[in-house]
């Protein structure tokens, strides 16, 4: 792998690889893009078959937190972090504290958090060592678990999009199918259903389903006819890629608005359903509520503060709208323009010199 010419093709800024013979460290990190702010970035412990792949997965995902800030608003970059190891196995306190001291060597250019394979508990460890890390335990000022903050954004976005697809935000009387009703999905049922919708839900966790259906009001139905159910709107509240070829023809929504990552399997699959005139909340725009929370983190955790911010995933929505329509390209494709244009506008408004560094920090 050219890492260099890998570096340039996206503009990456920084790579650094961290070693601890003692701990069995082998860590990544990549800092995207900081010109909004530091890189902020969860931790990912995973066995990667190769360094290349690790690599190639820290400076994939980094790239990805960068418009995810970016279009949310917030005053942050992008970067990520891959520990290479068996979460199951290889952690240990010493692991994670050589790490934080890496974290705390960038000297706030990249904020840790936790992410697949690594736990609160891990982000205390780092902790110890640096304030550079979010998602810690409660005590430590963190703002717990994310899931009902991502949900009431999940919630704000799918209006927006209700919105563009129906004329009015109003959710009641609408068919919602709801794909996946764990810890993101439950919260927003909540909301769906305090304001009248009627919702359809699968699971593979069959207690999941039963509490939406007790709690709600909710009809179930099997994992694999929630997408071709009759629907107003879908919501991808599971897995990723759940947009694609053998899905796509069954659809019966006029609007995909839901938590789940990387719903697109692959980017034509956001030009077929642009084309089939289904109205698609980009998901990275959308399930922006997770990072808002823990940005919040870094100004000392105000719930209601991050409630307020999260409600503006409803304006970003509506603003990759029009960015949609000016350009006539699909909303995916609009979400990344938005983040783009926001990073190049501030890049230029930076340009006056200033004393004081700290103008630089997230506010
Ligand atoms: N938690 C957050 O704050 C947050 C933030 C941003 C994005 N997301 C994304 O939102 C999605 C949901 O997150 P969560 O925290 O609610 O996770 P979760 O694990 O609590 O919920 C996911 C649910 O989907 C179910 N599921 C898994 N495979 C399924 C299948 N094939 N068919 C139907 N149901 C299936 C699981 O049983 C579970 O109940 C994930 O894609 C996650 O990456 C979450």
């Amino acid at each position: 792998m050219k890492i260099f010419d890998y570096m340039q093709k996206y503009d990456y800024e920084q790579l650094v690889f961290c070693q601890d013979e003692t701990s069995g460290l082998k860590a990544i990190i990549a800092i995207h893009d900081t010109t909004l702010g530091p890189a902020l970035g969860g931790t990912r412990m995973w066995m990667y078959n190769s360094e290349e792949e690790a690599i190639e997965d820290a400076l994939r995902l980094s790239r990805g937190m960068t418009y995810k800030a970016a279009a949310a608003g917030l005053n942050l970059g992008g970067g990520k972090a891959v520990i290479i190891g068996d979460p199951r196995k290889d952690k240990s306190e010493e692991l994670f504290r050589a790490f934080g001291r890496f974290v705390q060597g960038l000297n706030g250019r990249y904020i840790t958090a936790e992410d697949v394979g690594t736990t609160v508990a891990d982000m205390d460890l780092i902790y110890q060592e640096t304030n550079y890390v979010t998602g810690v335990s409660p005590a430590f000022g963190s703002g717990g678990n994310p899931s009902p903050v991502t949900a009431y954004g999940v919630y704000r976005g799918m209006k927006a999009a209700v919105k563009r697809g129906f004329g009015h935000d109003d959710l009641s009387g609408k068919t919602i199918a709801v794909q996946g009703v764990g810890n993101v999905a439950y919260n927003l049922c909540r909301y769906l259903h305090e304001e009248g919708a009627n919702l359809i839900v699968t699971d593979i966790n069959t207690e999941n389903v039963q509490r939406a259906v007790v709690d709600f009001g909710a009809k179930a139905v099997g994992v694999n006819e929630i997408f071709g159910v009759e629907c107003d709107i879908f919501s991808p509240c599971a897995l990723g890629a759940i947009i694609n070829d053998d899905t796509i023809p069954q659809f019966k929504a006029k609007v995909i608005a839901g938590a789940a990552n990387n719903q697109l399997k692959e980017e034509r699959h956001g030009d077929i359903i642009q084309e089939m005139g289904i109205v698609y909340a980009p998901d990275y725009v959308i399930n922006a509520g997770g990072v808002i929370n823990v940005a919040d983190e870094l100004h000392g955790y105000n719930r209601e503060r991050a409630m307020k911010k999260v409600e503006t995933i409803y304006d970003n929505m509506n603003r990759v709208f029009e960015i949609a329509d000016r350009d006539n390209i699909p909303t995916y494709k609009a979400a990344d323009r938005m983040a783009e244009e926001r990073i190049a506008r501030l890049a230029r408004s930076r340009k006056t010199f200033l004393r004081d560094p700290k103008a630089s920090l997230p506010k």
